[in-house]
């Protein structure tokens, strides 16, 4: 952040609209925090809805905060929100200025177990919402869960991975999709060597700049 600007005019000046001045993701948002549609609102310390830009054309869907994000009430601000936002600036990604970033349940699963259907199912409206109201073009599924909660597909991340999927219905509809290997795994497959876990995911960040660039068209 810059050391001259407090942090919403930093944002202003990157033209990111601070998540609390829109008025719909700032009522959402405070819907969300009164949420009891499943047992993990009554361990939580904090909902965490979102951060980043709520203009992007990108969203990045993770699985659900951790203990830090449950902490701190921001998705991603972990280790491995940490490794992801680094990943993404490496191919000209800026998290907050050019992602809006979520998660497919809102509270912290005790433990850090994954997500039960019925939880992802019970906070699927909240994202439905999200997704409506950011109008993505393109979302970033970060982990197996991430692909499973959005497109109740199950299966292993490897086959997944780096294949562009069309959104089809509801709050999909014509958006792109694109799974990714979700960063926690990427920091205990640290390897950067051609064809791992880290070397694969930058090439399919690679691949959603590219994406946004072309939907972006002439300017
Ligand atoms: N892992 C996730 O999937 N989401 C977060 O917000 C943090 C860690």
């Amino acid at each position: 952040m810059s050391e001259l600007l407090s942090a919403p005019l930093f944002a202003q000046a990157q033209g990111v609209v601070p998540l609390d001045r829109d008025p719909a993701l700032a009522q959402l948002a405070s819907d969300c925090q009164a949420c009891r549609r499943c047992s993990l609102g009554a361990s939580r310390l904090n909902v965490v809805v979102s951060r980043g830009n709520p203009r992007a054309r990108l969203m990045v869907i993770g699985e659900g905060p951790g203990a830090q994000e449950d902490e701190l009430g921001q998705p991603f601000v972990g280790r491995s929100g940490q490794l992801l936002d680094l990943m993404l600036e490496s191919v000209g990604i800026h998290s907050n200025r050019d992602a809006y970033v979520c998660n497919i349940v809102k509270c912290r699963p005790p433990e850090n177990r994954k997500p039960t259907a019925l939880e992802m199912a019970a906070c699927r409206p909240w994202l439905d919402q999200q997704i409506a109201l950011v109008d993505p073009q393109v979302i970033l599924l970060a982990g197996a869960t991430a692909v499973e909660g959005l497109l109740g597909i199950k299966g292993g991340i490897t086959k997944l991975r780096g294949q562009w999927r069309q959104g089809e219905g509801g709050s999909l509809e014509g958006r792109w999709l694109m799974p990714i290997f979700h960063p926690s795994y990427l920091l205990r497959n640290p390897s950067k060597e051609r064809g791992a876990p880290k070397w694969l995911t930058w090439h399919d960040l690679q691949d959603v700049q590219r994406r946004l660039v072309q939907l972006q068209g002439p300017s």
